[in-house]
């Protein structure tokens, strides 16, 4: 069998390969360019694929011709903005957000929002007491609601089948069985928070365990990336609503799509079947985490040939299929989801038997864990092999500028391997801070706080850029180098300085993906 770059041979053709050299589960292709020797490819071992069943309707759910009470469960980064938004878009609906935690729903009602996101804070005091409420009466909330969106949080499991990996689902069931349990009337739930595909499934059957009422189940994954989320929530890319493929399915589902055609323009409402959309969010957060571990991979490549990986970023980003978006090289991609999210896919992977799948996802996961650990092995080697008693300054502890959220951070990474080392840290954040005294307290005196980044470097041996605010390259570098220990380094873990111009004030400067610039001959 011939095709126009290679020869293929069917192995029941070959002289030397006979049929029964086979198992019956695979099968060999020979795979030879004209002149060289054939090369042997494997084709992987051919699983049978299960019945996909849709999820069991044993009612129908009537749905109310207008959503007017929408109920969220979950007062978090996701839960809080996005109700905001709704409830700022759709002034003639009511949107209540619940949670179990009494501080975090106190605090949506006060000036202190629970975390910083630009803009938001102006979207809540135009909406909260109008049609947007805080509450903690999780019952009466649902007794009362039409529509309830669950944006529970799904970390990773930390116990158990499926530690490190897996979703841990126990908020989930938690607010499935009181849902049940306080509902007065049908109802249709949407998942919001990220979920395993097929979540849906087991929600449906908790919901429908003996209680009076019928439920659908849909997905409506959220998009909104921390830093930007008011922007994203307002002209969002996409919003997609997925759903059961019934007659009552889709009639939910028109009803959730209604709500975001208030303001979102109908052709970037996509909706698919309940399963395409649970998937399509771990599997786009799988997508961008890769771009960030693709650019990444060129990082140690570019610094020992002098080539420059922003440069040969902005050159590939040129090419319309690849893109210019996420291809900033840096000390590695943090936040609650990609990591989380990926393993989830890897781990869902596994359970079907797909390892190789599995392999090649958890790579991307692998690759950011490495260029945390080379980020602090290139500091120590660059520091004469030791920071035993050397003052370190750590500028950005969130894990990328424009929120105070430190959950991954690379930052975290960095400060306690530096700990290990026996540096002494001054870590600086302008919003940060708060949680950085929390998940660094076990390093006692080797870590202090300071809010002013001219303190922080005080004496400092060495500095390291960790969050890409854009306060950070605006800094008096030439101050900062006066009151700084000799040598002084610079570590550039977000590529967001001008590293020529630090060289020329005197700094032995390193940043990710470039050649080190050293004074040293
Ligand atoms: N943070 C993001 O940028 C982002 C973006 C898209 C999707 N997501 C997904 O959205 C979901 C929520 O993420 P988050 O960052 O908002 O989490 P979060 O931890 O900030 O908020 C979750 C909230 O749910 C509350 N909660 C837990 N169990 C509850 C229960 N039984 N009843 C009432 N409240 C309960 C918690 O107290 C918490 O306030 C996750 O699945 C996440 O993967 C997050």
């Amino acid at each position: 069998m011939l095709n126009a770059e290679f020869r293929t041979i069917l192995v029941f053709n070959h002289p030397t390969i006979q049929p029964s050299n086979l198992s019956t589960v695979q099968l060999f292709t020979f795979i030879f360019a004209p002149s060289t020797t054939p090369t042997i490819r494997t084709i992987p071992t051919i699983r049978t694929i299960p019945t996909i069943k849709t999820i069991p309707t044993m009612k129908t759910v009537k749905t109310p011709k207008k959503l007017t009470n929408i109920l969220c469960i979950g007062a978090g980064y996701v839960g809080g903005p996005t109700m905001a938004m709704i409830a700022k878009k759709c002034p003639d609906r009511k949107v209540t957000v619940v949670d179990i935690n009494a501080e975090r729903i106190a605090a949506w009602q006060s000036d202190a929002l629970p975390f910083y996101e630009p803009g938001l804070k102006e979207v809540v005091a135009e909406t909260l007491g109008r049609n947007l409420f805080f509450s903690t009466d999780i019952p009466a909330a649902i007794a009362e609601a039409d529509v309830v969106f669950v944006a529970v949080n799904t970390p990773t499991k930390t116990f158990g089948q499926g530690a490190g990996r897996a979703a841990d689902l126990q908020y989930w069931e938690k607010t499935a069985h009181e849902i049940r349990e306080c509902a007065t009337h049908d109802l249709i739930v949407v998942e919001k928070s990220t979920l395993p595909v097929r979540t849906a499934t087991a929600m449906k059957r908790v919901l429908e365990s003996g209680g009076a009422h019928r439920f659908e189940v849909l997905s409506n994954p959220e998009f909104l990336a921390e830093g930007t989320a008011i922007a994203d929530l307002e002209k969002p890319d996409r919003v997609l609503v997925g759903s059961d493929e019934t007659p009552t399915g889709a009639a939910a589902r028109e009803a959730v799509v209604d709500i975001y055609a208030e303001w979102v323009p109908r052709d970037r409402i996509l909706t698919t079947n309940v399963w395409s959309s649970e998937l399509s969010k771990l599997a786009a957060n799988a997508f961008l985490a890769q771009r960030i571990s693709s650019v990444n991979a060129l990082t140690e490549l570019c610094e020992r040939t002098g080539a420059d990986v922003d440069e040969v970023a902005r050159a590939i980003g040129r090419d319309s299929r690849i893109g210019p978006k996420f291809l900033r090289a840096g000390v590695g991609f943090g936040g609650s989801c990609f990591k989380k999210d990926i393993l989830n896919l890897v781990y869902l992977c596994e359970q079907r038997g797909l390892t190789e799948a599995a392999a090649y996802w958890n790579s991307v996961v692998e690759m950011n864990e490495h260029q945390e650990t080379r980020f602090v092995a290139e500091m120590v080697h660059a520091m004469f092999n030791t920071v035993a008693g050397k003052r370190i300054a750590i500028l950005g502890y969130a894990f990328k500028a424009d929120t105070s959220d430190t959950r991954e951070t690379p930052a975290k990474v960095v400060a306690d391997l530096l700990a290990e080392e026996r540096a002494q840290l001054v870590v600086c954040d302008p919003y940060a801070l708060p949680n950085a005294r929390k998940e660094l307290a076990r390093h006692g005196d080797l870590v202090s706080f300071e809010e002013d980044p001219y303190t922080a470097v005080e004496g400092a041996d060495a500095v390291a850029v960790l969050t890409d605010w854009r306060q950070f390259p605006e800094l008096d570098w030439a101050r900062i180098f006066a009151r700084m220990r000799k040598p002084a380094f610079v570590f550039d873990g977000r590529n967001c300085l001008d590293r020529r111009e630090l060289f020329e004030l005197g700094f032995h400067v390193r940043a990710i993906g470039k050649a080190p610039l050293s004074h040293f001959a």
